[in-house]
């Protein structure tokens, strides 16, 4: 116990739900807020840092070792497929990663959908689901607001997240077709977790007893 553990933690939809998971198993540090302007936070008590980063960036502090583990969507580590071991699968933050057009521009059958732009932060997933469907698009990578995309013309179609269907109903997105389900994940950098992993093993199991607690 005389180690740091070091916890890389996404800002945006995870974050509260995160905080609170790792505190019920003792890891927990004060003021790890979202909007912390201290990045890095330490509890010297319980031997725990977190990291407090761009969701996107999460798997990338993970694989190279600067964080040993992290809580990240399972829709970013498929899009991404870097090489960090998922240990536990949290079950909060459900959303699925689907296809929407505008509700005026509804055609027939998938393939209709052929030889038109699409608008996504996914586009990895997006071209192997197209692919998948011996679909041809053009895939335009947006950072961010991707429902913007049909609305200024930038793009016919959007591939993206949808948690409780608010964005697309606002913005007049019809879903045409769920790629797939994604939650929170667990995950470890490699090295870290065989040199730690009586910790780790510890913790994965402690979470687990958390999580099958609050199923009940
Ligand atoms: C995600 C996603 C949608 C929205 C869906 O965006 O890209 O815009 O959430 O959630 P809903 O179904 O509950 O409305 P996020 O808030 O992560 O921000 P972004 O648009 O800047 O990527």
């Amino acid at each position: 116990m005389d180690e740091y553990i070091t916890i890389a933690l996404p800002k945006g939809k995870l974050f509260d739900k995160s905080v609170r998971l790792l505190a019920k198993v003792g890891y927990s540090a004060e003021n790890v807020t979202e909007d912390s302007r201290k990045l890095v936070i330490s509890n010297e008590e319980t031997k725990v840092r977190f990291i407090i980063a761009k969701t996107v960036d999460v798997p990338t502090y993970v694989e190279y070792g600067a964080a040993d583990i992290g809580i990240i969507g399972k829709d970013v580590l498929l899009e991404q497929d870097k090489d960090v071991v998922e240990l536990l699968d949290l079950g909060f933050g459900r959303c699925r990663l689907m296809m929407a057009v505008p509700e005026t521009k509804r055609r027939a059958k998938l393939t209709d959908y052929a030889h038109l732009r699409v608008a996504t932060k996914y586009p990895n997933c997006a071209k192997a689901y197209f692919n998948k469907l011996g679909i041809q698009t053009e895939i335009v990578k947006l950072n961010g607001s991707i429902e913007l995309g049909p609305i200024v013309g930038l793009s016919e179609m959007i591939v993206d997240i949808v948690e409780t269907g608010r964005t697309l109903k606002e913005n007049k997105l019809a879903e045409v077709d769920s790629i797939f389900t994604a939650t929170a994940r667990l995950i470890a950098n490699r090295a870290s977790f065989k040199l730690k992993f009586a910790r780790l093993h510890k913790l994965v199991e402690d979470l687990r007893i958390v999580l099958n607690e609050e199923e009940k």
